[in-house]
């Protein structure tokens, strides 16, 4: 049985659809690269409803409506990333919210990259460690989360 000798967390990560459809591969590449192990994958394109429980913290605000819309215009990439300090390393790798923000002030992050938009802004991450758990239950089921590192998903070489 495999261990590891430093604490490992998980966190849910997202490609949109408009960044998996133009740049899935790099977007790939930069997570391995950063040491990131994927321990689950799935391809899924959110419904309405499925869109608007994965944001449900953000019902009632005014852009709500319009993350429904830009989630279900094609298929999302969902991960469960594995790596010490995952939740907030993850957010590091994606840069801020804003892609003009993250232009200024992460110049090498994801969305500074491939952000169009605060809306279209590519990527998606757990905010912290429990919403990193409510998201990957929902996305992946009611999985043993002690076990997710050693599951090989044979796209880490
Ligand atoms: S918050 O309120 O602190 O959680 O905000 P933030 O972490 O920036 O995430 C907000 C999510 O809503 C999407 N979105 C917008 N945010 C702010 N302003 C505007 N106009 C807006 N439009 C859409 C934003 O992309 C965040 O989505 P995720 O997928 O969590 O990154």
């Amino acid at each position: 049985e495999l261990s590891f000798f430093f604490p490992v967390e998980q966190t849910l990560a997202t490609i949109k659809p408009d960044a998996l459809e133009g740049h899935r591969d790099e977007i790939m590449e930069e997570i391995k690269g950063a040491g990131f192990v994927i321990s689950q994958i799935k391809e899924t394109c959110l419904d309405r409803e499925m869109a608007e429980e994965f944001y449900k913290e953000h019902k009632g605000k005014p852009f709500f409506e319009q993350l429904v819309d830009y989630m279900c215009q094609g298929p999302s990439l969902m991960m469960i990333l594995s790596k010490e300090n995952a939740v907030n390393e993850w957010r590091a790798l994606m840069g801020p919210t804003d892609p003009e923000v993250a232009q200024s002030t992460a110049p090498g992050s994801l969305r500074s990259k491939f952000a169009k938009s605060i809306l279209q802004n590519g990527l998606h991450g757990a905010s912290n460690e429990e919403h990193a758990v409510e998201k990957i239950k929902f996305v992946f089921g009611d999985i043993d989360l002690e076990r997710v590192d050693v599951i090989d998903t044979g796209i880490n070489q």
